[in-house]
């Protein structure tokens, strides 16, 4: 094939940006020593993010979004690879900084490649992406820190979302008694599917008002929202509870107060999935594709699109509409 076809965004010598399918050429592509042909990839917030003008995620246009892929590798310099192989590559600067998954191949570092674990299909591998790797990294980090289903019941918030869906349904197949919050109730069916025992309203979880301490309601929170409702979700943690911050959905501020830290002992836990070690990377793939192989929430989660549909449901995801996770199909 001599050309193939990219989504691309480009800023205009008169400053606008555009953004469109294009034709692409293989030397066009961002370097690496991995040629992989792109099955599938996905829609996270962080795409919505860089395919606003000016964001202060890209340092260079043009760029090709879509910040995982899951594909075949076609060509490769490292022999930890050969043709044939599939593969999975997220985070780093993919899709942000080195072309990504909206294009039919990309070029991609070895070094950001994890094979694809056995069991899973490259679909369900996007199915997961970057969110169910956020998701599963955080309940992960929780667990370190000592959490068991007996310790009570575990908070998601924004559920409906990605990371959150993802949480939700991880949660729950370990054995979790899930509560999930969501800013549309019209969900609630969706998140008991996928395994929560009980949906609440954001409100429930931040009313308006902030205070110090309330009753102790969660051993601990999935939380891909951050601002006032992690500040609130905070002082209603029980003793020595934790909560796995991800996300900025909610607001980057968060007005916490000290008394939860200094009287109930509890943790805040910062979660990066884009510069995570690639020994724990390939640990929590391994994680994530063993404890939901035998999920049948997938088709509930996940919804297909192709590239010509990008520029509607990159919008969608910042104005919070989409539910679950989209995927982009591209074989
Ligand atoms: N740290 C990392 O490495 C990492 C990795 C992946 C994602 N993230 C971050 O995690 C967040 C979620 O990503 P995603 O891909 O899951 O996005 P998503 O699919 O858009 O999910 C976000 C959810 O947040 C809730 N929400 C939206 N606007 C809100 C608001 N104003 N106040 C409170 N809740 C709101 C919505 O859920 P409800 O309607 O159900 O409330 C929405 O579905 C993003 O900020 C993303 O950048 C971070």
């Amino acid at each position: 094939m001599s050309t193939f076809a990219a989504y691309q965004i480009s800023r205009l010598d008169n400053g606008e940006f555009k953004a469109g399918i294009e034709d692409f050429q293989k030397d066009d592509l961002s370097k690496g020593d991995v040629l992989i042909k792109v099955h599938y990839s996905s829609v996270n917030y962080k795409d919505g993010m860089v395919s606003t003008p000016d964001n202060p995620l890209v340092k260079d246009y043009p760029i090709i979004p879509g910040i995982d892929l899951a594909g075949v590798v076609e060509k490769s310099n490292d022999p930890q690879f050969k043709e044939g192989d599939e593969v999975i590559a997220t985070s780093y600067e993919i899709g942000v900084n080195h072309h990504g998954g909206y294009s039919e191949y990309a070029n991609i570092p070895s070094e950001w490649i994890v094979p694809l674990p056995e069991g899973i299909s490259l679909e369900q591998a996007m199915i997961y992406g970057t969110a169910g790797f956020t998701a599963a990294l955080s309940i992960h980090r929780l667990e370190a820190g000592g959490l068991t289903p007996e310790d009570g019941p575990v908070l998601v918030t924004g559920a409906s979302g990605g990371v959150g869906s993802m949480a939700v349904a991880m949660l729950a197949k370990r054995g979790y008694t899930v509560e999930a919050s969501t800013g549309s109730q019209e969900h609630e069916e969706y998140l008991k599917r996928l395994g929560a025992q009980k949906v609440i309203s954001r409100e429930d979880v931040y009313d308006g008002k902030l205070k110090p301490v309330q009753s102790e309601r969660w051993a601990a929170a999935v939380d891909p929202v951050g601002g006032e409702q992690l500040a609130s979700l905070l002082g209603q943690l029980k003793y020595q509870g934790a909560a796995a911050v991800s996300g900025l959905t909610g607001g980057t501020k968060v007005p916490a107060q000290v008394y939860p830290f200094i009287l109930r002992g509890i943790s805040l836990i910062g979660i990066d999935s884009v510069n995570c070690p690639m020994p724990l990377r390939k640990k929590i793939w391994n994680r994530l594709a063993e404890d939901l192989k035998t999920t049948d929430a997938f088709e509930d989660i996940k919804s297909v699109i192709r590239l010509e549909d990008l520029t509607d449901t990159l919008q969608s995801i910042l104005q919070g509409n989409t539910r679950g996770r989209v995927i982009v199909e591209l074989k």
